[in-house]
């Protein structure tokens, strides 16, 4: 049964956590421990900072992001991956170094509470430009490699899944950075009416 969370809104278990697009948010969290199976690790340039881990995607999106660098790549956008996939005991780590930089409230507008990170579902990636600059910042939003993702992301099945001026739909900050793999079809049904995953499952029933 739901439980209630912080902010009084009922907290779902996700049902299909393994499945493409998967509805996971402040409501809807993994299951506990849940890993997904298929993890590879991506064959895209990341900052150096970057841990293996983090290179890391589930096998579909991977080969999504993999052409979707090329292709930027040839019409002269260079983009680097930031974090791909981020364990639960990963995302925990970071979380909470963000409670204890900028206290909770604060750090629950930009960053997902373990079990509730799209990161952990191997199925999301931030990305930023090619020279490493903006990660994960706001100064990455209007840059060419942001402006092409809006315009491209969807041709490969990602989203930009935290958009500008839904921040109280997507219960999150803008984040131009951050894509999530949904497969081709639902991404461009999604990016051409300028809605978001959340606004997508309730105009369109999971099970129809
Ligand atoms: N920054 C996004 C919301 C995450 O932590 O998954
Ligand atoms: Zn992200």
């Amino acid at each position: 049964p739901p439980t209630k969370g912080n902010n009084g809104d009922s907290i779902q278990v996700v049902s299909n956590p393994a499945s493409i697009p998967a509805l996971v948010n402040k409501q809807n969290k993994l299951p506990d421990s849940y890993k997904p199976n298929d993890l590879v690790s991506t064959d895209i340039p990341f900052i150096s900072s970057a841990t293996r881990e983090k290179r890391k995607m589930r096998q579909e999106a991977a080969h999504a992001v993999t052409q979707l660098f090329a292709d930027a790549k040839a019409q002269g956008i260079t983009l680097l991956g930031v974090s791909g996939y981020r364990s639960h005991a990963t995302q925990t780590t970071l979380f909470d170094y963000y409670v204890s930089r900028d206290g909770y409230e604060k750090a629950r507008t930009y960053s997902a509470l373990p079990g509730t990170s799209e990161h952990e579902t191997g199925l999301a990636i931030d990305v930023t430009g090619g020279n490493g600059k903006c990660a994960a910042e706001d100064c990455f939003g209007g840059t060419p490699e942001a402006l092409w993702l809006d315009e491209h992301a969807a041709e490969y099945g990602f989203i930009i899944r935290y958009p500008q001026g839904k921040e109280s739909i997507t219960g999150y900050q803008y984040e131009p950075w951050h894509l999530r793999y949904v497969g081709k079809e639902i991404a461009l049904e999604i990016m051409n009416a300028d809605i978001t995953l959340e606004e997508y499952f309730n105009e369109v029933p999971v099970n129809n």
